[in-house]
């Protein structure tokens, strides 16, 4: 299917329901917070069409990292209905929801999460392991270091994440979660720790390795350039989600 050429500008018909990516609908979550519910995120309804990529921008504090851990799986909504790539998460128990991630994620955190004893080549492979038990090693290493060229690093391979600098583990991150050529990517800032050249040429991979793929991403990011090649651009204000229409060209 090729709906990224016509992706989702105002105007543009409705897809059928089965090629949504993300279909999220009255999604609230509330934590306790000192012993009183405090509602992070109110209502909020995403759809987002199969090898989409949406932007989602806002002000700090407002809920970006939260949507994206419940699409993620990570936490649970408090109420509404969140499905992905088919899926009803919301019903899912842990063993379910770990199977699903692995066969339909990449996640590429604010905070990288890489694993400190094991190198780039190893934290990359690892991730490809898990998701492809039937690959042999050879298979793994290969393509682990194929994509972590891809993000500019091929000279890095051996090292841990404690000798890269915080770009160069940033791109390790997303190596990682773009091995398993996963349906969804799910990115926090991912050119948030990089400066503005570095930033663009690391999209441009994220893009480019996406498309390729037919990967559709959901990006939470600071950055005006990554949130304009976004096929659509969603504001977080204070918990509620509203999609942003775009300039005519
Ligand atoms: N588990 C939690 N318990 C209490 N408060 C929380 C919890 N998770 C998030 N929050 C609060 O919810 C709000 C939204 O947090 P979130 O991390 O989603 O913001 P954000 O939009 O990603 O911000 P930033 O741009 O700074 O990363 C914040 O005020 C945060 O303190
Ligand atoms: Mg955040």
């Amino acid at each position: 299917m090729n709906i990224a050429a016509s992706p989702g500008r105002p105007g543009s018909p409705a897809s059928a329901p089965d090629d949504a990516i993300i279909d999220a609908s009255a999604v609230d979550y509330t934590v306790q917070v000192a012993g009183k519910p405090m509602r992070i995120l109110r209502g909020v309804s995403l759809r987002v069409e199969a090898a989409q990529v949406a932007a989602i921008i806002g002000p700090s504090g407002s809920g970006k990292t939260s949507l994206l851990m419940l699409l993620a799986g990570l936490e649970r909504a408090s109420a509404g209905r969140i499905v992905v790539g088919g899926t009803d998460i919301t019903g899912l128990d842990e063993d379910a929801m770990a199977v699903f991630r692995r066969n339909t994620l990449g996640i590429v955190f604010q905070s990288f999460h890489l694993i400190p004893s094991l190198s780039a080549l190893d934290n990359v492979g690892l991730a490809l392991e898990i998701a492809r038990p039937d690959l042999d090693l050879a298979a793994v290493r290969k393509e682990a270091a194929a994509t972590l060229e891809a993000v500019g690093l091929g000279g890095r391979l051996d090292h841990r994440p404690g000798a890269l600098s915080g770009g160069e583990q940033q791109r390790v991150g997303l190596a990682r979660a773009l091995v398993t050529k996963p349906r969804l990517l799910l990115a926090d800032e991912p050119t948030g720790n990089l400066d503005q050249k570095t930033g663009a040429a690391v999209a441009d991979l994220m893009f480019d390795l996406a498309r390729r793929n037919g990967t559709a991403m959901v990006l939470i990011t600071h950055d005006p350039a990554l949130a304009a090649r976004a096929d659509r651009v969603f504001t977080m204000m204070q918990g509620e989600l509203a999609e942003t229409p775009r300039e005519k060209k």
